[in-house]
């Protein structure tokens, strides 16, 4: 595996890697790297024949009382990780490569990032399209594979895409879990022992509402019930528990469409989120 932060030795590296015509496959990533990512790099060796990871903690996507400096950093472990994962490049641009002095363009996704962790997190998503762009110009990939955990992210991420024109499959990947549920994710790390049995609430919440919601109950007693048993779990505040058309996530107030039910909210000092398929009641 090449390890890479400057933009020439990446293009050339590229360059080389796809003159045997065969597919590019791009992961991004912000690094501490768990199992939820090492299947995305599993699907993308079935995806293509090159893999290329990229690891850059964006500072863009996150707010100014965010924890950009507590986010958790662990290139070395990662760096083992992909290459024996069998990972052509890692790609690790810095903050200067990646926004060098003078960087001036934001891309903005209206429509699908404004509600949700959009409103929660004001200029997440232009942080997140911005470098996603950039990331897509910089290694051209055919194939670019994101997990499904952040959905709205991956919503994201196809609008731009196809806005944009550019050439790239977009594939979300199902959720990864740990054995109890709880959906795998590098902030699972800032949880004490009593949060992280107490995060459990979170899945099981929404689990619970769409149960409630494919077998008829309204989607409002649903997802009050769900917010109810998170707070009796001690999470607080709660950004949101909304039921969303699954494309455009738009919030939907009857079950008449494939939905997506997302709930995102603080537990101590952690926010975390969550998603689950809602299916349309016949
Ligand atoms: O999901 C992430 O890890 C990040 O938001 C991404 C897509 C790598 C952009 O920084």
């Amino acid at each position: 595996m090449q390890t890479l932060s400057d933009l020439p030795a990446l293009r050339a590296a590229v360059q080389a890697l796809k003159s045997d015509g065969k597919p590019l496959v791009l992961v991004p990533t912000m690094g501490a790297l768990h199992d939820g990512h090492m299947a995305l790099v599993e699907e993308a060796r079935r995806h293509g024949r090159h893999v290329v990871v990229s690891i850059f903690v964006n500072p863009k996507q996150f707010g100014p009382n965010e924890d950009l400096d507590a986010y958790p950093r662990r290139e070395a472990k990662d760096a083992q990780m992909l290459g024996a994962a069998g990972v052509d490049i890692l790609w690790m641009p810095t903050v200067a490569v990646m926004y060098p002095a003078g960087f001036a363009t934001n891309v903005s996704v209206t429509g699908v990032s404004d509600g949700l962790d959009g409103a929660a997190r004001p200029g997440h998503f232009n942080g997140v399209a911005t470098v996603v762009l950039k990331l897509f110009n910089q290694v051209q990939p055919d194939v670019a594979i994101f997990g499904e955990k952040d959905y709205q992210q991956l919503a994201v991420i196809r609008r731009m895409n196809s806005d944009m024109d550019n050439d790239i499959e977009i594939v979300g990947m199902p959720t990864q879990r740990a054995e109890d549920g709880l959906a795998l994710s590098s902030r699972n790390a800032y949880l004490s022992e009593a949060e992280r049995k107490a995060a459990l609430a979170l899945p099981r919440a929404l689990g619970e509402a769409k149960r409630q919601m494919e077998k008829g109950a309204s989607i409002a007693s649903a997802t009050e019930k769900a917010r109810i048993l998170l707070e009796n779990h001690g999470f607080g505040p709660i950004d949101y528990v909304t039921l969303c058309d699954a494309e455009t996530l738009e919030e939907m107030t009857v079950l008449d469409r494939p939905a997506r039910l997302l709930g995102a909210a603080k537990l101590g000092k952690t926010r975390l989120i969550d998603n689950i398929a809602v299916a349309p009641v016949r």
